[in-house]
């Protein structure tokens, strides 16, 4: 595994996704266990575009629990349903919010996040896992293509955390 990402962070986000899609894969390479590698995710999603807040949330019983992540501490338990992480696990679907104030029931666990978007980790077997929440302090930051470029990063996460 390389020691550090390689990209030009003057490039575009997704000359970015481009360049970092082989690293993820390399980053995965050998280990299965999924803390190491959602929390080797988290750190790779940060650096590369500096979000506010990039973390997992754990489905443990009727709660989703905090996780690896990276930016400043967060709340530790949301109920199923309950604001943007709780919903996306809800719906095992992913849920992009433009504007957190316009989400009813959007968890303000920092008043600096703006916008945000919650990709759910699926298990073959056993349905949502946890779910990869990020939150940006920009209104508005996270189009198609995001959505896209970081469901295939989850992809390769569920891949190499399932064997
Ligand atoms: N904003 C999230 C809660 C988690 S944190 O912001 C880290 C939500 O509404 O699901």
């Amino acid at each position: 595994m390389a020691e550090s990402l390689i990209f030009n962070r003057e490039s575009s986000r997704d000359e970015r996704y481009r360049a970092l899609t082989p690293q993820v894969l390399s980053l995965f390479a050998g280990e299965t266990d999924f803390i190491a590698n959602a929390a080797n995710l988290s750190a790779l999603i940060h650096e590369a575009f500096g979000f506010h807040w990039v973390g997992f949330y754990m489905v443990k019983g009727e709660e989703l629990v905090l996780g690896p992540f990276q930016g400043p501490i967060a709340c530790t338990r949301i109920a199923k349903g309950r604001g943007v992480c709780g919903t996306a696990w809800a719906r095992a679907e992913t849920v992009l919010v433009p504007n957190v104030e316009e989400f009813p029931g959007h968890i303000a666990c920092s008043a600096l996040s703006k916008s945000e978007l919650v990709i759910p980790v699926k298990h073959p077997l056993h349905g949502v896992m946890a779910v990869l929440d990020i939150d940006s302090a920009q209104l508005d930051d996270f189009n198609e293509s995001d959505v896209s470029h970081l469901s295939e990063w989850v992809r390769l996460l569920e891949e190499a955390s399932h064997g």
